[in-house]
């Protein structure tokens, strides 16, 4: 990215801060009381949130809904259709009647927001720049390459598969983090494997009564496959139309399954244009990822977004990214290529991705576009 220009003549206080100050992420910023986004922060005019003086809110979009509950009856056909059309038009969906507590919701989230709330030494001994540490906090989206910093801390942890060491090294503070997270963690995974159930159905490639064992193997494959849950924090931004919480960019994996509190700020590009994503209260918003796209080759998809920041309120969000084992091959599923549909995609893996992401800024839908073939 180049260097980015300030607009304003006054001079920025807060430059004078060091490199290190940024490294600790913007909720530490945020409680040092600055008024002015640091330059480090501030995109080049081109990628800002708005341009003009119009609320760059303005334009909201009430995402397909599905019944989770409608799924599981006699109306399930009905509903897989609306999946599908959701699937081919947005890549998103809210999902309600889910069957997830609201108590294991809400205890999650509260959980995330205290730990960011925890004194910044605390956090800090998980902060690291390894792409596969099983806790990871850190700040921005790629901190190690990205040239302008998002307004954005979080705190990673790698789910599944998990062997008995990771859980040690979850975070010990606060107390009841590792078991609300560990909860968490397997409702959103049972969830995820009866969506995937349902959008392997909808791609004709299961029926719900799994009677062929190649089938069968797929929904066993997921069983065993990666999670990896992320919570992220937004907190008040000085000047929010400056920068951006979230650069634009598409989920590496096959679905995320993302809880959003009440505060808005995910965007999702339709069109050409971004639109707000509306919360609802306790629902989950699922994105098709870039696996899911190449396993579809190209019938479902991966569709960017990225997170707006606003002045006045903290927002927490968690993540849960689902995808098949980190060590298998990624590619378009041989039933859904034909002579009229040829292959779209090259095959993919986790570690190429990892060398994807480390060689260059991940921006835009780079990765999956280094996939596609003409
Ligand atoms: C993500 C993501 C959106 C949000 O974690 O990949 O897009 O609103 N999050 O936090
Ligand atoms: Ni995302």
């Amino acid at each position: 990215m180049s260097p980015a220009i300030s607009l304003t003549s006054s001079t920025r206080m807060s430059d004078s801060l060091s490199e290190i100050q940024y490294q600790k992420g913007v909720k530490h910023l945020h409680e040092n009381g600055i008024d002015k986004v640091p330059n480090k922060y501030i995109l080049p005019i081109t990628e800002r949130p708005s341009t003009g003086n119009e609320s760059h809110f303005k334009e909201n979009i009430k995402l397909p809904v599905i019944d989770f509950a409608e799924l599981q009856g006699p109306t399930r056909s009905r509903v897989l259709k609306a999946l599908t059309k959701a699937c081919e038009q947005y890549g998103f969906f809210q999902v309600v009647n889910h069957g997830i507590s609201t108590d294991i919701i809400h205890r999650m989230t509260e959980v995330c927001k205290r730990f960011f709330e925890l004194p910044f030494d605390e956090r800090l001994k998980y902060m690291s720049t390894d792409m596969k540490a099983p806790v990871r906090y850190g700040t921005s989206f790629s901190q190690n390459k990205d040239g302008v910093y998002c307004w954005r801390d979080f705190l990673k942890l790698v789910c599944h598969p998990m062997p008995d060491h990771f859980l040690s090294q979850w975070p010990s503070s606060p107390k009841d983090l590792r078991t609300q997270a560990a909860t968490y963690s397997k409702e959103t995974r049972n969830l995820f494997m009866m969506l995937m159930e349902a959008i392997l159905e909808s791609l004709g490639l299961c029926t719900s009564e799994l009677n062929f064992t190649e089938e069968k193997e797929i929904l066993e494959e997921f069983q065993e496959g990666s999670q990896i849950v992320v919570a992220n924090c937004y907190p008040p931004c000085p000047e929010p139309e400056l920068t951006l919480g979230m650069p634009p960019h598409s989920d590496y994996g096959f679905l995320t399954l993302l809880l959003q509190d009440e505060v808005k700020g995910l965007q999702i590009q339709f069109e050409e244009k971004w639109l707000t994503v509306e919360p609802i209260p306790n629902a989950f918003v699922i994105n098709i990822g870039d696996h899911l796209e190449i396993f579809s080759n190209g019938r479902y998809r991966s569709v960017l977004h990225r997170v707006l920041v606003n002045q006045e309120k903290t927002r927490v969000t968690v993540a849960s990214l689902h995808s098949l084992p980190f060590d298998r091959v990624i590619q378009p599923s041989p039933k859904l290529i034909s002579k009229n549909n040829p292959r779209r995609y090259l095959d993919t893996d986790f570690a190429t991705f990892l060398e994807y992401i480390s060689s260059c800024e991940p921006k835009t839908k780079a990765f999956l576009e280094s996939r596609k073939l003409n």
